[in-house]
């Protein structure tokens, strides 16, 4: 009788621990396919693993993912899954996560805190050397000489901020690379459509360059030139970030000369984290994401392998 119960209990004790874990996911939006390949990555990853998801959208909006962070942690689930919209303004939030012994993985953008204690670590792309890279491929195509528009993506989000910085130090080194106009497309398609359609109407033939901080903007901006009888890729040099599959057939066809990768594809690593996290092991402060430069020279071998 007494070898029983203790049976039991051991079996009680393993369905506890076999529990599967709740985690929150705070994304950022739906504004690109670059986004929308992140959030599949991460939903498809839960499932493997057999980890619930609870996931939130917050629309590009800032206030929406820090209600999204409450949320959770009201709902205690065991981690949180941040893509911070934007830099700064996360230390009450990530305070009150910690109070509540809930780990928080940050994934694809980094952010600004005093103590980086309030999250376990960041899994990113260097967004930095994603503009440089875009910055050097664009200076050396067009002989250290051409006259950019570049297209922002969301003011105050790590990848406009570094793929800015990282672009001006790519041509620094070249006087007649000017960058003639600079403005926010909010990493979309049509914004970046509509931002390059008034700066042609405003700077016309002055621009022989286009440098978007993701593909989804430099994809808006060639039909905005394609519309105003210019041929992008050649009377317009155009330059982003990402690589998708869209921008990889843009470059099939002649109309984007380049991508540099930025890869989406973070929910293994990050629920690897978030294992690891839960298992109070320690995690490095950062990992950094590999990616690679393509251009039209090797577009139509990669398209077939791409996998968002
Ligand atoms: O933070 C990554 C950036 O956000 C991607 O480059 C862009 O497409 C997205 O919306």
């Amino acid at each position: 009788m007494k070898h029983l119960s203790v049976l039991v209990l051991a079996l009680f004790a393993c369905a506890a621990a076999k529990k599967p874990a709740v985690v929150g996911f705070a994304q950022v939006g739906a504004e690109s396919a670059w986004r929308t390949a992140e959030t599949e990555s991460i939903k498809s990853e839960a499932a493997n693993r057999g980890i619930t998801l609870k996931f939130s959208d917050a629309q590009g909006k800032q206030e929406n993912q820090i209600r999204a962070v409450r949320g959770f942690i009201a709902q205690g689930v065991d981690a949180i899954i941040l893509a911070p919209v934007v830099e700064t303004g996360w230390g009450p939030v990530l305070q009150e996560a910690k109070r509540a012994k809930i780990p928080v993985v940050l994934v694809d953008r980094g952010i600004k805190v005093a103590d980086d204690t309030l999250y376990a670590t960041l899994i990113a792309s260097d967004f930095v050397e994603e503009g440089r890279l875009a910055g050097e491929w664009l200076a050396k195509k067009v002989n250290g000489k051409a006259g950019i528009v570049e297209l922002q993506g969301t003011p105050g989000s790590a990848p406009a901020l570094d793929r800015k910085k990282g672009f001006e130090q790519g041509i620094t080194k070249y006087s007649g690379m000017k960058i003639i106009a600079s403005q926010s497309g909010d990493f979309r398609r049509s914004q970046g459509k509509e931002v390059m359609e008034a700066l042609i109407k405003k700077h016309g033939n002055e621009i022989t360059a286009v440098y978007a901080h993701n593909d989804d903007m430099a994809l808006g901006a060639i039909q905005a030139l394609e519309e105003s009888g210019r041929k992008p890729g050649n009377d317009v040099i155009v330059v982003s970030v990402d690589g998708v599959k869209d921008a990889f057939n843009a470059m099939v066809e002649g109309k984007l000369n380049c991508s540099v990768e930025c890869n989406p594809l973070l929910g293994p690593m990050a629920f690897d984290a978030v294992e690891k996290a839960l298992a109070g092991q320690k995690l490095p402060k950062k990992t950094v994401v590999q990616d690679k430069v393509f251009d039209q020279a090797n577009a139509k071998e990669v398209l077939p392998t791409r996998k968002y």
